[in-house]
């Protein structure tokens, strides 16, 4: 096992703000608390909907969480993200589906139709890449998204796969606001 995939597999474990930028990633125990606040009584990892207060997310920053067992990334993007991500000519996507369990089956990948928000602002979407299921790193890669170091797969910042093995985009979960700051996954 490599030094990357290692790593990765340390990283699952957690429930972790990654605070973009500058690269500071506060793990475990200091955000168990906010976590235990959301859901007082029930085991998170069990819970078929939570909810995600999203308010402390700062624009260029990313709130990983696990739900599930699996990690969600809930990114608040820049102008300049979600304007290189509509800017892109959807012929030259590997994946052409919007991979969104929101919408229709045959929703073509937009970047409207993987925005959770209509501004384009907010991006959420299932943090395991769907080559075989690392977590890919933040403002990383050739196209500004997410990189997964375990075999090279680049995604754009609309969580679409543009370039190695991985063959389709992150998948987004079933999300929608249910007041301005939160967020209710499932
Ligand atoms: S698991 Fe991500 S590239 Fe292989």
């Amino acid at each position: 096992m490599s030094h990357a995939e290692e790593h990765q597999g340390t990283r699952r474990d957690f429930i972790y703000y990654a605070t973009a930028g500058a690269g500071a990633v506060m793990t475990g125990a200091a955000v168990w608390p906010l976590v235990n606040q959301m859901n007082p009584s029930a085991d998170v990892r069990a819970l078929a909907s939570i909810r995600v207060d999203v308010s402390a997310v700062e624009v260029g920053s990313q709130l990983t969480l696990l739900w599930q067992g699996k990690p969600v990334f809930v990114r608040r993007r820049t102008q300049d993200e979600i304007d290189a991500a509509r800017a892109v000519n959807l012929a030259d996507l590997v994946d052409g589906n919007a991979e969104n369990a929101n919408l229709d089956a045959d929703a073509t990948a937009t970047d409207q139709n993987r925005a959770l928000s209509e501004d384009g602002v907010w991006l959420v979407q299932m943090g395991s890449c769907t080559h075989l299921g690392c977590v890919p790193l933040g403002e990383q890669g050739d196209f500004g998204g997410w990189f997964c170091p375990c075999h090279g797969s680049h995604y754009d910042t609309a969580g679409r796969i543009r370039k190695g093995p991985a063959p389709r985009n992150l998948p987004i979960p079933v999300a929608a606001f249910v007041d301005a700051n939160t967020i209710k996954l499932g």
